[in-house]
């Protein structure tokens, strides 16, 4: 048994982790190089009671939010999008069936304007399906009535779901589309598509898939640069993935991370769902051996206000931007942008970190499990973005806290905790490495052999940037 259990501890030794796969990403379907940057309306509007100055979902509330992307520091780290959400248009189309903005609410081509005279992009949020109640009306540029192309099931969000087998369903798509060009929109959210959204008790079709597709084609027609982002918790199989992957520039990889009707935008437990979730996506991507034309969308980030308002304390504030930033993820903020504090104002637009983004945006991350290499979901976590030909990768060490009930692992080890993994858990050993800490600007180095550490209370981790010693 001694003799066994020594020669055990001797291979355990010689035992080296998996190799790296390096994951690269795209450009995607739309032509984009990387996750889009900006603010989305809707976590003030699902906790209006964050925000002090949000008075109902108009242009007179988004803009000034907006407005904060145009200010230095946030052009400096490349935001552009003002997203609107659910909310901002009628409840029936015009004359052929297309969308209309809520005239009492939006002022779309003026606000379109406003935000182009300052560098920045507008986005606006749709479903799949047409108004049921539009039925009659002919299709743009057609003699096809819209309700020739329905397949007879109401979403129960008012809209009738197409056949996508009919005639006049891309020529619908186009003339809305065309429409929303007209106004100067460049971003388009399409939710609860299938299969993957939750019903949330609507009446969701098993298979809308080809909304994306008519979306897709419809903006490539219009002659309008737009993205195409798809929400919620999408179907991650190969089926599916191939569909979303050649049509959207990002999908959700979860369900929403915000609080409903409360005082702050989010919890941390919901936090460690939403990134195992991201570990659950990438680790399916490891294997195929091709580059990444989506980006995920681990939904809006609330790490711009005080821990009171954002619900999270200062340390999972910054691991929220960190992991965002290292999944390649969306960087769509949905705080309050006028009530940010100095944390808020370093964690949105840190110089290093958003080159730390530009980075990842060609190398998202993958988990490394410290110790072994592995990609489970543990509490004490190790990340890996890169390394590219030119020596530089992107370490996330995380001590995520006592599990919540989504979030993939299940210890509930409290306080401070040493996080460490070797350069050959983390799949890069053979050289050595300078170290540069993203947020504390601290600089350190690592040999071949040798493990990157940090004692990380709960919730708390460290940003990395490595670099090639000569
Ligand atoms: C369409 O027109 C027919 C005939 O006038 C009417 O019975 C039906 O209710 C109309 N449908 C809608 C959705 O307006
Ligand atoms: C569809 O529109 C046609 C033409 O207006 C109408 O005759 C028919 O009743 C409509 N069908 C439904 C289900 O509304
Ligand atoms: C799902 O929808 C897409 C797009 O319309 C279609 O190509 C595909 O065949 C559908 N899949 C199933 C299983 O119905
Ligand atoms: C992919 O997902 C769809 C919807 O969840 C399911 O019907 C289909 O069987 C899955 N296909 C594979 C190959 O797993
Ligand atoms: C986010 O807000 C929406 C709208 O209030 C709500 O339906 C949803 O449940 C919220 N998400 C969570 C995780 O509470
Ligand atoms: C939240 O915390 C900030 C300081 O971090 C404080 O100024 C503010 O009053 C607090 N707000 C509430 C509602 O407690
Ligand atoms: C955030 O709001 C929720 C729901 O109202 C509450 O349970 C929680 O304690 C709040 N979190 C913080 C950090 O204040
Ligand atoms: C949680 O821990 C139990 C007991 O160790 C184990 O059986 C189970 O598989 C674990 N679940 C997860 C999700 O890791
Ligand atoms: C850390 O290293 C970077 C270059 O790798 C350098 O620009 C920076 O000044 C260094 N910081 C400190 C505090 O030495």
């Amino acid at each position: 048994m001694l003799r066994l259990s020594l020669l055990s501890v001797a291979l355990a030794g010689l035992v080296h982790s998996t190799s790296l796969t390096v994951l690269k990403t795209t450009t995607t379907p739309n032509g984009f190089h990387e996750a889009a940057r900006g603010w989305n309306s809707f976590g003030i509007q699902a906790n209006p009671n964050t925000t002090p100055s949000w008075t109902g979902f108009n242009q007179g509330n988004v803009t000034p939010e907006c407005d904060v992307l145009a200010t230095a520091p946030f052009k400096a780290a490349g935001y552009q999008y003002c997203s609107l959400d659910s909310g901002w248009s009628t409840n029936n189309g015009d004359q052929y069936g297309r969308l209309l903005y809520d005239p009492t609410l939006f002022d779309l081509p003026s606000f379109a304007d406003h935000l182009h005279d300052e560098g920045l992009k507008l986005g606006v949020y749709v479903l799949p399906g047409a108004f049921c109640s539009d039925g009659n009306k002919t299709i743009k540029g057609t003699t096809i009535k819209l309700n020739s192309t329905y397949n007879g099931n109401n979403d129960g969000f008012l809209r009738c779901d197409f056949d996508f087998s009919k005639p006049g369903v891309q020529e619908w798509h186009n003339s809305v589309v065309d429409l929303f060009a007209s106004w100067g929109v460049d971003f388009i959210k399409l939710d609860f598509v299938t299969p993957g959204s939750p019903d949330n008790g609507a009446h969701l079709v098993a298979n809308n898939s080809g909304a994306v597709i008519a979306y897709h084609n419809a903006i490539a027609q219009s002659g309008r640069q737009m993205r195409l982002h798809i929400s919620w918790k999408l179907e991650r199989n190969d089926t599916y993935y191939d569909i979303w992957r050649a049509n959207a520039d990002s999908m959700r990889t979860d369900q929403d991370i915000n609080n409903s009707g409360a005082n702050n935008f989010t919890m941390w437990q919901t936090v460690q769902r939403a990134i195992d979730n991201y570990r659950q996506y990438i680790v399916l991507q490891i294997p195929k051996n091709q580059p990444i034309s989506i980006y995920p969308d681990m939904d809006n980030l609330f790490v711009v206000n005080s821990a009171n308002i954002s619900g999270v304390t200062d340390a999972e504030r910054q691991s929220i931007i960190s992991h965002w930033i290292g999944a390649a993820a969306n960087l769509i903020h949905g705080g309050d942008l006028e009530n940010i504090d100095d944390l808020g104002l370093k964690l949105a637009t840190d110089s290093d970190a958003f080159a730390a983004a530009d980075f990842s945006a060609q190398y998202p991350m993958q988990p490394r499990n410290p110790g072994t290499g592995g990609t489970d979901a543990q509490q004490l976590q190790a990340w890996i973005g890169g390394p590219s030909d030119d020596g530089e990768a992107v370490v996330i060490l995380a001590n995520y806290g006592p599990a919540g009930p989504q979030a993939g692992f299940n210890t509930s080890i409290a306080r401070v905790q040493t996080v460490s993994a070797s350069l050959d858990d983390l799949g890069i050993d053979g050289s050595g490495w300078n170290v540069f800490n993203i947020w504390d600007k601290t600089n350190s180095s690592v040999s071949s052999g040798g493990s990157l550490s940090a004692d990380l209370d709960e919730g708390e981790s460290v940003f990395l940037k490595l670099t090639k010693s000569a």
